[in-house]
């Protein structure tokens, strides 16, 4: 196991495919990768199973596939089974908007993926930009498929979704899944001032509700159960605690190293000529590892 100068095991890495988006949710902080339209090429198979072969020599187990929107990959299988055959790997789950989801489900969980996260910020289609029904299609295949957990990513803002908690928390609970209610993260000054929504309230709420509260052992993130119905509380901002768990490496989608979510001043391009070059840029990017907060 690799630890970073600050003395944190690195047991995750957490790779985006695309850029591409079917969507345009205005919050979206593009795994902190600025630019859109971008228009360099995508990291290919191979580029990635060199990438997952010197991770898992380097000790990382769990691999999450983001975006961009990973469904939007024509090769999303053949990414998640050449992941799920590399030997170390243990994990894979992938991050998803959830409009292509009903179509690809089962193929993804027969293809190796053990789970899966789905963005879905409110039940109202005025809100979102696209309608729960079309979501619940997926979340149900998803749940059928067997992909386990099931997470619904709900980005809590003020003014437009705080009001839909409870109700999120229902349909959570219907379809067996995990709601991770998250905080902002800070990607435009006026648009964090005007929609920040803490969940230190909810949080402790939660915490006088739950009948079970369970400390996850990889990031030290609570799950609060109540009612039968499980909630976790993601709150990275300003959050030390939350730097001091990070575990993890993140890859861009066009193969460069980034140690931080929040920071895009100290990327390192990955040098694809050997597995060798691929673990040395690697190790590097961990070195480069910092507490942000
Ligand atoms: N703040 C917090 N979470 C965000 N996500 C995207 N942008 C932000 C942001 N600005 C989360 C969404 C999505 C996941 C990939 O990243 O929950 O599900």
């Amino acid at each position: 196991m690799v630890k970073d100068a600050y003395g944190r095991e690195t047991t995750n890495i957490r790779i985006s495919v695309t850029q591409k988006c079917n969507l345009n949710c205005l919050y979206c902080h593009r795994e902190g990768d600025g630019n859109k339209n971008r228009s360099d090429k995508e990291i290919s198979v191979s580029e990635i199973k060199g990438i997952m072969r010197a991770a898992s020599k380097l000790g990382i187990k769990k691999v999450k596939i983001t975006g961009g929107e990973p469904l939007l990959r024509k090769d999303i299988i053949e990414i998640v089974r050449e992941i799920s055959l590399t030997e170390g790997i243990k994990d894979i789950s992938l991050t998803t908007n959830g409009f292509f989801l009903n179509k690809f489900a089962h193929l993804l969980k027969s293809n190796g993926l053990n789970r899966i996260n789905i963005s879905c910020d409110s039940l109202s289609s005025s809100i979102l930009q696209k309608n729960i029904k079309n979501i619940e299609e997926g979340i149900k295949s998803a749940a059928y498929a067997g992909l386990n957990p099931l997470k619904i990513n709900m980005v809590v803002l003020k003014g437009i979704n705080d009001s839909e908690i409870n109700n999120m928390i229902k349909i959570s609970k219907k379809y067996n899944a995990i709601l991770q209610l998250i905080e902002l993260i800070p990607t435009n000054k006026i648009f964090f001032a005007r929609f920040f929504f803490s969940l230190e309230g909810i949080e402790n709420e939660l915490e006088r509700k739950a009948n079970k509260i369970f400390t996850r052992d990889v990031n030290f993130r609570k799950q609060y159960f109540v009612d039968n119905a499980v909630v976790e509380v993601v709150r990275a901002h300003l959050n030390r605690n939350f730097c001091m768990n990070c575990r993890k490496i993140r890859i861009t989608s066009n193969g460069f190293i980034k140690p931080c979510l929040m920071r895009n001043d100290n990327l390192v391009k990955i040098n694809f000529a050997s597995d060798e070059e691929i673990m040395k840029s690697l190790l590097e990017g961990i070195n480069m590892r910092e507490i942000y907060y």
